[in-house]
């Protein structure tokens, strides 16, 4: 009965995460049980800068990243012999970070003659969902907020996915960095905008909505960043106190009014009573109360992950490889970085 045997089989995989400034690597049981998750975050680094960096995050990544594996490998008490197969980010995300990681994956499935699969950054925060959600199985729409992407996404099964909606300028993340800086509250933005808009009145200040001619689904979030900096600049001119909590709470709510409505209207045009929210900003508490709200109301299912697997992981990375793995999709040694990687190219 050796065809039942090879079915029962654990698969274990080594995943890698290094498209941006976490070196990341874990090790994830059948695509839902993460045995250990280790995260080596450059935040400290780029702070100093006010952003990410990109040589520096390269260098930092290779100086971790033999770490990290070994860290990964020893909190789940295993070897690279009990790895079934190695699974790496190979893009979208800064060229010279992803190569690090796609390197050094590549030098471990040929020496320990293992299947590589290279895996979808945002494929990867969509399945971060799979870890804490047992129940949880495509179809359902997925709005990805992150600090590089912003999208309305169908999957509609493993590995299949339908972009319905993007961003036509800044990714939400990107804007709450930016308005953030502007408002002097320094990097990463995201947490410290959640934190000073809890203090403030979220309908302070009403800034303008974004409508993208034919196209219902697609956001724009450079015009708010530009309101917020109009009203600030606006107030310093004419020597107005402005309060830094009410305009990150009206800022943060325009952004979330944006990002759920559409969210809204994409699930009835398709037909799903089930959404996901993944990426950095799914662990924005005014989001997912809006979506709670509006997904309560319309009787729909809402999922979301823990903060550490929202932000960037190689747990997510594991998931979403078991699944491509099941599907037979493997890296050849010619596995390349592909810093623009299309959502279900290859
Ligand atoms: O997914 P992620 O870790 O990296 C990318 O793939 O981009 O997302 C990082 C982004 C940053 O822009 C950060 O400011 C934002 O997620 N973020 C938040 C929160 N936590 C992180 N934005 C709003 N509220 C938060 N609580
Ligand atoms: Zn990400």
């Amino acid at each position: 009965m050796e065809m039942t045997e090879m079915k029962e089989k654990d698969v274990v995989i080594l995943a890698i995460e290094s498209s941006c400034d976490e070196t990341a690597a874990s090790v994830v049981r059948n695509g839902r049980e993460v045995l250990s998750n280790v995260i080596s975050s450059q935040i400290d680094l780029h702070t100093l800068f006010g952003g990410v960096v990109p040589e520096l995050a390269s260098r930092k990544h290779i100086e971790k990243i033999n770490q990290v594996i070994d860290r990964a490998l020893s909190d789940a008490s295993m070897t690279l012999d009990d790895i079934t197969a190695v699974g790496v980010t190979y893009g979208p995300g800064l060229v010279g970070a992803l190569l690090v990681g796609v390197a050094e994956a590549k030098a471990i499935a040929f020496a320990k003659n293992l299947p590589l699969i290279g895996v979808h950054h945002i494929e990867g925060h969509i399945c971060a969902n799979f870890i804490e959600h047992p129940e949880l199985e495509p179809p359902f729409l997925c709005l990805i907020v992150s600090g590089g992407h912003t999208h309305l996404v169908m999957m509609k099964d493993y590995g299949e996915f339908e972009i319905i909606g993007r961003t036509r300028d800044d990714a939400a993340g990107e804007a709450f960095d930016k308005v953030a800086r502007a408002i002097g509250l320094g990097y990463p933005g995201g947490p410290k905008i959640d934190k000073a808009a809890k203090e403030g009145d979220p309908h302070a200040i009403t800034f303008p909505k974004a409508r993208i001619e034919g196209s219902p689904y697609d956001f724009s979030f450079s015009g708010l960043k530009s309101a917020v900096l109009n009203y600030l600049n606006h107030a310093r001119m004419m020597g107005e106190e402005v309060n830094p909590n009410d305009l990150a709470a009206s800022f943060q709510n325009a952004v979330v009014e944006a990002l759920v409505s559409k969210a809204m209207l994409a699930a009835k045009e398709y037909k799903v009573d089930k959404l996901v929210l993944a990426g950095g900003v799914a662990s924005n508490s005014a989001l997912r109360e809006g979506m709670a709200q509006a997904c309560a109301k319309r009787g729909y299912k809402l999922y979301f992950p823990s903060p550490i697997y929202c932000t960037d992981n190689a747990a997510m990375i594991g998931s979403a490889a078991y699944y491509e793995y099941q599907k037979g999709a493997r890296g050849g040694w010619d596995l390349n970085a592909v810093p623009n990687l299309k959502l279900g190219e290859r």
